[in-house]
């Protein structure tokens, strides 16, 4: 295993990458999902499921480590990597998106944000330097600079305001988070839906020479075309030989269409948040579980699947742990949800890999579209 922090685009075909990240802690095959472990837990997993879809990096988030358990304490049990059984890579958000969706009372100043926490009310202060010292504490081998992000539509002038500060905030993680061969620190591009800013944003991170880029800023609001429209001009900014991450995203039809454009990391909470709400994703589309079509349906979700959870239990049976509010309908609805997110990362890998990554999506969405087995 690399002890250093290395991307390698392996192949193209058109805009989209297959890559791989090598770093002391594993590999990670891109175009990648990372699945949303927010609390040091992907909420009704076992690690080892987890693992064994063929998931290499999961993410976690700073604001919800830090004010509980801590990232002091986490660090004095040995790291998040112990304190949660994950061995391998983790990446964790910087906490200010996290910060402006969930905290009280939040106050952006120059030299960071102050909060009230969602748990116990209590007001904290977050710089940029204080947001990397928490990740080094959780010791992330990916590490997010401390950012603005705004929820769309907004006034340009706000958006412009909030990409400047994260620029000035990107060159203060960067100073804190200093050289660190084996784990990286990404810069996030703000920018709203604004194609000049975002250009400004991307150009000048660019220039800071960092080890992986972020898009952020995005599905907090705009249509699918928007966010399309500011990919395909910021991915051509950011250089081609490092990493591309676009935050939060998203639908499956989105993933498809970002790598499409040059992404190659994702993460987002749609498929186990969606799966703990009854909802399935499968190759035919989605199935909403809490319908009482499914009552009497002896039937599986997915006979060929090779996950148990679709393919061992009826959905009458995912029906009523569902409408009886019970722990294991969540359970096997996040474990089928993110075998088919995972499953279809490495089918988008093998597309491109062979050359036929734009037939594969039409063959994709032809399959959503035919609808429910
Ligand atoms: N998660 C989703 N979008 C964003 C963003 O713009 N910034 C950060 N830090 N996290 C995100």
């Amino acid at each position: 295993m690399s002890d250093h922090f290395t991307f390698r685009v392996l192949a193209t075909d058109g805009l989209a990458r297959r890559g791989e990240i090598t770093m002391p802690r594993g590999t990670i095959r891109t175009p990648a999902f990372m699945p949303v472990g927010t609390a040091g837990t992907v909420k009704a997993m076992y690690m080892d499921q987890v693992r064994a879809l063929g998931t290499d990096i999961i993410l976690g988030n700073t604001y919800h480590l830090m004010l509980r358990p801590g990232a002091e304490r986490v660090a004095s049990l040995g790291g998040l990597h112990e304190f949660a059984r994950w061995p391998y890579p983790i990446l964790t958000d910087s906490g200010g998106f996290q910060v402006m969706s969930l905290a009280a009372l939040r106050k952006i100043r120059e030299d960071g944000v102050t909060f009230r926490s969602h748990v116990d009310g209590k007001v904290h202060h977050m710089s940029p330097e204080r947001s990397i010292e928490i990740q080094g504490l959780l010791d992330a081998d990916i590490q997010m600079q401390l950012d603005e992000c705004i929820a769309l539509p907004a006034p340009e002038r706000e958006i412009e305001r909030a990409m400047e500060l994260s620029l000035r905030w990107a060159e203060r993680c960067k100073t804190a988070f200093g050289d660190q061969p084996g784990k990286a620190m990404f810069g996030i591009v703000q920018g709203g839906d604004k194609v000049h800013l975002r250009l400004r944003s991307a150009e000048a991170l660019a220039a800071m020479e960092l080890k992986g880029y972020a898009v952020g800023g995005l599905a907090v609001g705009e249509p699918q075309a928007v966010m399309l429209e500011i990919l395909e001009a910021t991915c051509p900014a950011l250089p081609a030989d490092k990493p591309r991450y676009l935050m939060g995203v998203g639908t499956p039809d989105d993933i498809l269409k970002s790598v499409a454009r040059g992404i190659d990391m994702f993460d987002c909470v749609m498929p186990t948040r969606a799966g703990r709400h009854g909802l399935a994703f499968t190759r035919r589309g989605k199935i909403n579980l809490k319908n009482a079509r499914h009552a009497d349906d002896p039937r599986p979700l997915d006979e060929e699947s090779d996950c148990p959870a679709a393919r061992d239990y009826s959905r009458a049976y995912l029906h009523h742990l569902v409408k009886s509010g019970e722990a294991l309908g969540g359970m096997l609805l996040t474990w089928n949800n993110l075998a088919y997110y995972q499953s279809l990362m490495a089918d988008i890998r093998a597309a491109i890999e062979q050359g036929r990554f734009k037939e594969r999506v039409a063959e994709i969405q032809e399959e959503w579209a035919r609808g429910d087995l």
